[in-house]
């Protein structure tokens, strides 16, 4: 198999809040998680309540932010997802190239966001009444039967966040080492080392203003923060 070297030319690919959210849902899940072994259910809380507010921000920036991580451009019907999927194994560089979250990507992106969105939400509503004696903000508002509900939802969803974030990395990697594509460092940095043919692709990517970004991710925060305060009494 002979393949013309091209040149690689480096493109912008993520926003700086996109990465932002990322790399803050990373920390966020993580403490949660580990302070949830070490039974330390005050800094579980303001971690959960950090995923929440991340995950708002995220649905909103999905309408009104730069035009590769809006849902309209990643989210499409089965013949092309069925279609992508088909070429990974095999497929070329040309074929797997996206400027923005490729069609299989999209879909899983989107089981991220609201496996980690209900995992936070079911908390507002979880108790722990052995030795902790902690109730989640909003336990006092519902029945007891929706209170038991969210409890459980939050403590078997947890087992989908494990399988959905295992295969997340899992392509992440895959594609690092199987197919050469870094897209861990684009998520990192932004950019993108591609073949210079390719580069038209990237070309149209329309960034939102980072600071609008920021703004409203500091909004959702804010709201999150003033509502478990008020509920809290
Ligand atoms: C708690 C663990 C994680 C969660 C919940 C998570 C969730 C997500 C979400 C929601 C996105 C979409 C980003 C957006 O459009 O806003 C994403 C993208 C991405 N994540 Fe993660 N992630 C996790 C861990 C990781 C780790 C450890 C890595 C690196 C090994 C990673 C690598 C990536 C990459 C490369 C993308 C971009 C994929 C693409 O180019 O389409 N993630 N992740
Ligand atoms: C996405 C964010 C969150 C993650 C990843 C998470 C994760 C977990 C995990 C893994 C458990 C243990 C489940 C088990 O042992 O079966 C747990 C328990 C619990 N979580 Fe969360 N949680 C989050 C958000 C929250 C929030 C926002 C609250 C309330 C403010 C909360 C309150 C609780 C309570 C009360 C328990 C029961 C503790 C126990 O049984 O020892 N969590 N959480």
């Amino acid at each position: 198999m002979t393949s013309q070297t091209s040149d690689e030319k480096k493109v912008k690919l993520w926003d700086f809040p996109v990465r932002l959210f990322h790399w803050a849902l990373v920390i966020a899940i993580v403490t949660a998680w580990w302070t949830n072994q070490q039974v330390m259910i005050d800094i579980h809380a303001i971690a959960g309540y950090s995923v929440l507010a991340l995950v708002i921000f995220r649905i909103i920036w999905g309408f009104v932010g730069s035009s590769n991580a809006r849902f309209t451009s990643f989210l499409t019907g089965p013949n092309k997802v069925f279609g992508y999927a088909s070429k990974i194994p095999n497929g070329s560089m040309e074929d797997l190239t996206y400027a923005g979250h490729n069609p299989a990507g999209g879909w899983m992106v989107v089981v991220l966001i609201l496996l980690v969105g209900m995992q936070a939400f079911s908390g507002l509503f979880a108790s722990e009444d052995t030795f902790l004696f902690f109730d989640g903000p909003l336990v006092a508002y519902v029945s007891s039967d929706f209170a038991n509900l969210m409890n459980w939802i939050h403590h078997t969803n947890i087992n989908l966040i494990y399988g959905a974030v295992g295969l997340h990395v899992f392509a992440a990697l895959f594609y690092l080492v199987v197919k050469r594509e870094n897209l861990i460092g684009a998520m990192v940095t932004g950019a993108r080392k591609v073949p210079s043919e390719l580069t038209d692709r990237f070309a149209n990517i329309r960034f939102a203003s980072p600071v609008l970004g920021i703004g409203i991710l500091a909004v959702c925060g804010a709201l999150v923060w003033i509502g478990v305060t008020l509920a809290r009494g």
